[in-house]
């Protein structure tokens, strides 16, 4: 871990926070912060309990503010009643921000709609009722396969007025993976759209919900409902397929949302882990908003008159908590944007800041970093001929940010006057947990700073023993926070196994690698597990493996991450055919082909950038591939660790060379 480190701690270049940020900030100044943290130190749960009943609307108080005799099962607020999208929407509705504009939405071809919040409410409320016509009603599970559209917030709000659990899955998964979710949840409805457009092209997705549904096993699916936004032929199924229109067309707009408990699942949402299976995300309702407001509130400083932009898809959690639920419980105004940022050009982003008067950006180092390259090769494009001053604050998140993309981000798209934020956190910490402050943290590119107040974060060795400064280890949060993830659905065990190992005293391990330097700044180093970042997507190893081993072709497959300028991280598959090994042309044939099944099988964003056929994988004399050595491989370098221990250490010359 710590070769790798070095590189980025050369940077110590230091950025103050700017004064005019400072005063009046959400939390104003490093005493303000270090009061907060104090305070939260003091007593936990006395921060925790004033931060709730400060910030949430409960339709019954609770008296428990956590609650730790099922450790780490934890419960917040639970014996509370509250519901999420009362305290998104209603909470407005008797205040200057009813009137004002909830959601501007651009499509990918550019037309703008707008909905206030009042109009908003009365939206979510007949679609809700809607749902409550056909049958549906609290503790159902809904998957959610849509576009970004303004329909994608109102299906999430609704399922959170009725207590129907969501489970959105992101457009670009295939219709395997959608099938997967669909039943491991046992979702009894599925709101997806005819198709969705990106970059010009319609890419159908009722079709890959109907293969999906056909794939068997997902027999309590009652309805699927359709939001009909491209038009044109489709199959339908009588009976079963409605539009979203119908559902809500002639219902009331206004609908009573359900008093929930404070531990009932809001959502569920997958992401990878180190086994072929991905893992079902489960938040809570109270916790989860708390922490999607406060953090909504902190980091961005979000004011009255602020244009929030979160580029991030809702089939992300970055689009869970800062595009359905943070932004709407905070009464922001903000930018919901359908298509990518190529289309129709590489200034889109630049263009859409300048026209809409954005103030808070927010979006992936993966993004920066391929813009920077478009515009650096396209001046036309660069930030620098977009009139960008409305920007006041710029976030990234997902992945480290090279001091590079740091720098050209800071200057080229906040013109030197915006503080860049680096926000640390995962799917399963609800919203961020390292992340500098406007108005306090002075920065430092490449490092997410410093935790939250009430986030007590650190870094520890195998045993739990917190390592020196500057040493690297694991990263753990040494207290439980309202916005944590409950346990993985269906599988309390690979919860306790996954994140609260038993050698590690009770701490949340968050599966990353970082170090603190001697200000007590976090540099994260990476999963310190079989997960890969491409693109800001996480991604198992296993399960591009799996997917391989899948195709008739191949008898045994490792997949590995290789560095990459643009996508963070590259897959690089080394492939085992039960055939002879392919060479030439035919080599290039077979790769395509399994290029295009794994995209089938997960989604484009897994398919391998390379992959590589040899006889034999590096194996050590029990059988067990080394991982180590081929990382080493993919990048191209040369194998300068001891192989002796290798089964057949002749098989990583013919990898090297293998295209
Ligand atoms: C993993 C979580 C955070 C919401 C979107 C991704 C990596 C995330 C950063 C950052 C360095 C980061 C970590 C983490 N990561 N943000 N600012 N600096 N690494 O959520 O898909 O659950 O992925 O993304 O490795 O564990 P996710």
């Amino acid at each position: 871990m710590s070769t790798e480190i070095e590189s980025v701690l050369i940077e110590n270049r230091v950025f103050p926070p700017f004064p005019n940020l400072v005063e009046g900030a959400a939390i104003s100044g490093m005493d303000n912060y270090q009061a907060m943290c104090d305070e939260a130190r003091r007593n936990p749960d006395a921060f925790w309990e004033r931060l709730a009943r400060e910030n949430l609307v409960w339709d019954k108080a609770f008296t428990q503010v956590l609650d730790t005799s099922e450790a780490p099962f934890y419960r917040w607020f639970g014996d509370g009643e509250m519901n999420v999208s009362a305290n998104c929407l209603d909470k407005h509705l008797n205040t200057p921000v009813a009137d004002k504009t909830a959601i501007i939405f651009e499509s990918d071809d550019g037309k703008v709609t707008s909905v206030t919040y009042k109009e908003l409410h009365a939206r979510v409320c007949q679609f809700a009722n809607g749902l409550k016509a056909l049958g549906y009603s609290a503790g159902e599970r809904a998957i959610i396969y849509l576009p970004m559209s303004i329909e994608a917030v109102v299906a999430m709000q609704a399922c959170a007025r009725l207590g129907i659990i969501h489970s959105v899955v992101f457009g670009g998964f295939s219709s395997k993976s959608l099938h997967e979710r669909t039943v491991d949840v046992g979702a009894s409805l599925v709101i997806t759209a005819d198709a969705q457009m990106r970059g010009g092209k319609s890419i159908p997705l009722k079709a890959a919900v109907d293969d999906a549904l056909a794939m068997g096993g997902c027999g309590a699916v009652r309805n699927v409902i359709v939001y009909q936004r491209v038009g044109g032929q489709l199959d339908w199924n009588n009976g079963r397929d409605l539009w979203m229109h119908d559902v809500s067309a002639g219902q009331p707009d206004t609908c009573p949302a359900a008093s929930l408990n404070a531990e009932h699942p809001l959502f569920i949402l997958y992401t990878s882990g180190s086994t072929g299976k991905p893992k079902g995300v489960q938040h809570a309702c109270g916790g989860f908003l708390l922490w999607s407001l406060l953090t909504t509130k902190w980091t961005f400083d979000a004011k009255d008159d602020d244009v929030f932009w979160c580029t991030a898809d809702v089939g992300w959690v970055t689009g869970h908590t800062y595009v359905a639920y943070g932004p709407l419980a905070a009464g922001l105004t903000q930018i919901v944007f359908e298509g990518v940022p190529t289309y129709p050009d590489v200034g889109r982003f630049w263009e859409m800041i300048q026209r809409h008067k954005v103030s808070i950006f927010y979006t992936a180092p993966t993004a920066i970093r391929s813009l920077t390259k478009a515009a650096e090769s396209t001046p036309k494009y660069h930030p620098r001929e977009y009139d960008l001053s409305s920007l006041r604050i710029i976030g990234s998140v997902g992945e480290p940010i090279n001091p590079e993309a740091w720098m050209w981000y800071y200057k080229n798209v906040g013109g030197e006057r915006c503080p860049v934020l680096d926000t640390w956190w995962q799917t399963e910490t609800g919203a961020h947990m390292i992340t500098p402050l406007p108005g306090v943290t002075p920065l430092k590119p490449g490092s997410c700073t410093l935790p939250l107040p009430g986030i007590e974060a650190a870094i520890v060795d195998e045993a739990g023993e917190d390592v020196e400064r500057g040493k690297g280890g694991f990263l753990v949060m040494k207290r439980p926070w309202p916005g944590m993830i409950r346990t993985i659905w269906g599988d309390p065990e690979r919860f306790k196994q996954s994140y609260f190992p038993p050698e590690l005293k009770g701490y949340y391990l968050a599966g990353d690698g970082a170090q603190r330097d001697s200000d007590g700044y976090f540099w994260i180093m990476g999963r310190i597990d079989d997960v890969l970042n491409v693109s800001g997507h996480r991604l198992g190893t296993m399960e591009v493996e799996s997917a391989l081993v899948a195709h008739e072709l191949v008898a045994e497959a490792a997949v590995v991450g290789r560095p990459d300028d643009t996508t963070g991280e590259a897959v690089v598959a080394f492939v085992v055919l039960n055939r002879t090994l392919p060479e030439g042309d035919e080599a290039d044939q077979i790769a395509a082909q399994l290029r295009s099944w794994v995209a089938k099988e997960i989604g484009p964003i897994a398919k391998p950038r390379d992959i590589r056929f040899g006889e034999n994988l590096p194996k050590t004399r029990s059988g067990k591939i080394m991982r180590r050595l081929l990382r080493v491989v993919a990048k191209g370098e040369r194998i300068t660790q001891d192989v002796s221990t290798l089964e057949n250490p002749a098989i990583l010359d013919q990898l090297s060379q293998a295209r």
